[in-house]
């Protein structure tokens, strides 16, 4: 049976540090309050755009793979915060790397996307029209962040994960997966005004929206049922997951999420601490950290999940396969920046914040 397995993977982190005790200065916060609530000490802010760091971690996962970027037939970059609308900022990103021979589109899913993207990359590859895609996750959330806005501003962060998924003749791969929308609820977690709607965007400031606590109540439960349902659908049982890689929104959630699999926190994958959310992004970023650092065999039952803005939640199960070492690396890495994370911040700050 045709399969897809992943070859290769790769991240972009922007240089540039946002710290909880910089935090401290833009909004009425502590450093204290926001590790004890979301596990976050610092994020990373870009001096770049979306396309920018996908390119950049497509680079290290086509390397890792032994591909170029003309053996892409197809790319598919989860996003919502794309530098524009039109194009979708994955034919950005096909230029970038020049990936000549590529379909290339933006998944909107805001921080399920990865698997959103994961799962239609491998049911394409299953399907006999795609042979190699490159699914990326990339988002500059910085954009969004409202300082006046406690409870987001301190959330999120910008970055880019990628993997190379391949057909294959050997069995794992994407064992089972669901993706799910409660789009009733789409208003307690939105960016109003980042469309077409309503005033000029321009009149009207864009920043999250997010009724947090409910969103918590909700992202417990839908990656917590989600992930023991795919688990299930995969013909295993819970002592046979090796790895959790879930989203990276609040440290509360994930470790709510380990224990609705009864996972012990050592086959947890976390990484929030210094990227903090950085939706789609989250889950590719932690994986290629979790293969850097070891924390991947060949072999492994490892388990996505993810939940954000939509509602939208995810989760599959991905058996790993014989490789976990790279075949190739590359240099690629952002340009260098003088800035400092407030000259970057600094248009966020003259709309909204506390001033520095
Ligand atoms: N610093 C200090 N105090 C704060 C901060 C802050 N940064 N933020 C909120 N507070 C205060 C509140 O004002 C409130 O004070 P009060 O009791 O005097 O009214 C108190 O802390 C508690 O506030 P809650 O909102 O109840 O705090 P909670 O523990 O729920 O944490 C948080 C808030 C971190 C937002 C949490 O609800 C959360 O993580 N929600 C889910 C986020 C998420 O998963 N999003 C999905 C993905 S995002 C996407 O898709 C783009």
């Amino acid at each position: 049976m045709r399969n897809a397995t992943i070859t290769g993977w790769g991240k972009c982190v922007p240089p540039t540090v946002l710290s909880n005790a910089d935090l401290e200065q833009l909004a009425e916060t502590t450093d204290e309050w926001i590790t004890t609530r979301t596990g976050i000490k610092e994020r990373r802010i870009a001096h770049v755009e979306v396309s920018d760091m996908a390119a950049v971690a497509s680079r290290h996962a086509l390397a890792a793979a032994g591909k170029t970027a003309e053996d892409v037939d197809l790319i598919l970059l989860a996003t919502c915060s794309p530098e524009r609308t039109i194009p979708a900022a994955a034919t950005h990103l096909q230029a970038k790397i020049g990936a000549r021979r590529a379909a290339a589109m933006d998944i909107n899913a805001a921080c399920s996307g990865f698997i959103y993207a994961l799962s239609v990359a491998d049911q394409m590859i299953k399907g006999g029209s795609v042979t190699t895609a490159l699914v990326v996750g990339a988002e500059k959330l910085s954009f969004f962040l409202n300082f006046t806005e406690r409870s987001t501003a301190v959330l999120f962060g910008d970055g880019a994960g990628a993997v190379v998924l391949e057909a294959s003749d050997e069995p794992g791969g994407l064992l089972s997966f669901e993706l799910g929308t409660d789009g009733e609820n789409a208003g307690i977690l939105c960016v109003p005004f980042s469309g077409t709607e309503g005033q000029p965007a321009l009149e009207r400031p864009q920043w999250v929206n997010m009724e947090g606590p409910t969103v918590f109540r909700l992202a417990v439960q839908a990656m917590g049922d989600a992930s023991a349902r795919v688990v299930e659908e995969a013909g295993l049982s819970v002592e046979e997951v090796d790895l959790l890689i879930p989203h990276q929104a609040n440290v509360r959630i994930i470790d709510a999420t380990a224990r609705r699999l009864k996972l012990d926190p050592s086959q947890v994958y976390v990484n929030i601490a210094s990227y903090g959310n950085t939706s789609a992004a989250t889950i590719p970023i932690a994986l290629a950290e979790a293969l850097e650092e070891g924390r991947v065999a060949p072999g492994d039952n490892i388990v996505f999940a993810a939940f954000g803005g939509g509602l939208t939640w995810a989760a599959g199960v991905f058996r790993w396969g014989s490789r976990v070492t790279p075949l190739g690396t590359s240099d690629a890495a952002l340009p260098p920046t003088d800035a400092s994370v407030f000259d970057l911040l600094a248009g966020n700050v003259a709309m909204h914040g506390k001033g520095v």
